[in-house]
């Protein structure tokens, strides 16, 4: 856990703690309040680390900030219909994933509004860093690039847990604010109102722009709890400390989760230790394309012009120009997996045993995945334009060919889920 994630927090707590320290006054100084500014001189941007340019009359300490968060993110009172929380979406009870199995939810000022992507769980993205195009495996040989990885989202655009928590509070299909002034005006109603206050300064809530810069790191210190968001708890850790056993069945998944010849599971949801000793995350957190089924229930597939492309647009748009990114999602966690109904980006599968069907028979039997072309052949990787075909991963287990043998079989299948399920927190031994 040695991530720019852990960084960026310390810098913070550094800011913090350090009420003297130059970095943010520098960037702050209104003009008026430098006689030398000319009109000549454009006002400095507030860069990376805008959000820590505001100095505050009080320090909060970590531990205030998370109360005010955690009070903030399951507060229906933040939304424009009164009804919807983070929490709403994000399920404590359910690992921060979704409570139900509906591909997407529905939100706005009406409660009425879908989405587009299925909610993934806010577990275990401590150490996601921010994107980047290029990831070099961390095995020695440099010149292996692995391709994107990092940043926030199923298509990694929100590059920290702060700039994302703005995003569903502003989205109109989401809690649906028309302005951060808005998100600050319920905040001075809310029954936390005088916390906050207590918080960040009396003077708090005279600034919009401030009030909702530190609401959203308020949001950030909390979801950064590592009791709540990382408790590294499961019987999967168990046993990595050696205080529990696999049963036979689970080894015997494990085994094939890992087997790179077959599951090759583990090249992209890591199940070994990281580079710096810490618990394996099940995910590298890289961009990848799997050509997941287009999901009809998600309203804005009713347009056949609509493809959800992911890192190359429509809702990511810094890439658009980059053919070779259509189709490119992030890895998700597997950890807590075994709690969600409905998985993969576009909430296309209900039950884990139709995930790994998918990964093992994708190529085998594209018919039991994909729709028929009015002329009788199978559509593959329907949720994908043809021209970006080129850009599927074609390594094991998507390495066969038609009517070829799965790599497992059912019993397979069934061994591995039980291993999934090892990943749930909240484990105990009686
Ligand atoms: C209407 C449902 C909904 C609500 C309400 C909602 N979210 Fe989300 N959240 C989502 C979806 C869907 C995504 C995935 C978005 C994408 O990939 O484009 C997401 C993604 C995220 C992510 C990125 C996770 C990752 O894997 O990188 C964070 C962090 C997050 N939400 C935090 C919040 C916070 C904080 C709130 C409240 C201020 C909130 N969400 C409210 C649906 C919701
Ligand atoms: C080449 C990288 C790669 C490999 C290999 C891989 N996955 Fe994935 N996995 C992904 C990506 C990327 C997604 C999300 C895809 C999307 O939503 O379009 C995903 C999604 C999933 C999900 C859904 C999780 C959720 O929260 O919705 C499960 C379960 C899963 N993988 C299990 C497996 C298993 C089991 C194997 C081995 C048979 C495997 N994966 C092999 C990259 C990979």
């Amino acid at each position: 856990m040695s991530s720019s994630r852990l960084l960026s927090l310390a810098a913070l707590l550094a800011v913090l703690v350090l009420p003297g320290c130059q970095r943010p006054t520098e960037s702050n100084a209104p003009p008026a309040a430098s006689p030398t500014t000319t009109t000549a001189e454009k006002p400095r941007p507030a860069g990376a680390d805008g959000i820590y340019a505001v100095t505050l009359a009080r320090q909060p300490s970590a531990a205030e900030m998370a109360v005010v968060g955690r009070a903030m993110f399951s507060d229906p009172g933040l939304s424009a219909s009164g009804q919807m929380s983070c929490a709403s979406c994000h399920s404590p009870q359910h690992a921060y994933g979704p409570p139900d199995d509906l591909a997407v939810q529905h939100g706005g000022p009406d409660g009425k509004q879908p989405g587009v992507r299925a909610v993934p769980s806010l577990r275990y993205l401590q150490t996601v860093t921010a994107f980047s195009e290029h990831h070099f495996d961390n095995d020695g040989d440099d010149s292996v690039d692995a391709g994107p990885t990092g940043g926030h989202t199923w298509d990694g655009r929100s590059d920290s847990t702060h700039a994302q928590a703005a995003v569903p509070l502003l989205s109109t299909y989401e809690m649906a604010n028309a302005s951060p002034a808005e998100v600050v005006a319920r905040l001075r109603r809310a029954p936390y109102a005088d916390q906050f206050r207590a918080t960040f300064g009396q003077d708090i809530f005279d600034d919009d722009t401030k009030a909702f810069r530190w609401a959203s790191m308020a949001l950030e210190v909390f979801q950064e709890t590592p009791e709540e968001f990382y408790p590294f708890d499961s019987k999967f850790d168990a046993v990595l400390r050696k205080q529990a056993k696999f049963t036979a069945q689970e080894a015997r998944g494990q085994a094939l989760f890992n087997d790179e010849k077959k599951g090759n599971c583990a090249s992209c949801h890591i199940s070994a230790f990281t580079s710096d000793g810490g618990f394996p995350l099940f995910s590298d957190f890289g961009l990848i394309a799997i050509g997941v089924p287009r999901n009809p229930a998600i309203p804005a597939n009713a347009d056949p012009a609509y493809f959800d492309l992911g890192l190359c647009g429509p809702l990511r748009t810094d890439l658009q120009d980059r053919p070779e990114f259509c189709g490119l999602f992030r890895t998700p966690s597997l950890r807590n997996v075994s709690t969600r109904h409905v998985f993969m980006h576009n909430g296309v599968f209900h039950s884990l045993d139709e995930v790994l069907r998918f990964y093992v028979q994708r190529d085998v039997r594209p018919e039991r995945f994909y729709p028929r072309k009015p002329d009788g052949s199978v559509a593959r990787y329907d949720d994908l334009p043809a021209k970006y075909h080129g850009n599927l991963n074609a390594d094991a287990p998507f390495d066969r060919e038609p009517g070829q043998r799965p790599v497992w079989s059912e019993a397979d299948i069934r061994d591995v889920v039980a291993f999934l399920k090892t990943l749930d927190d909240g484990w105990r031994s009686h």
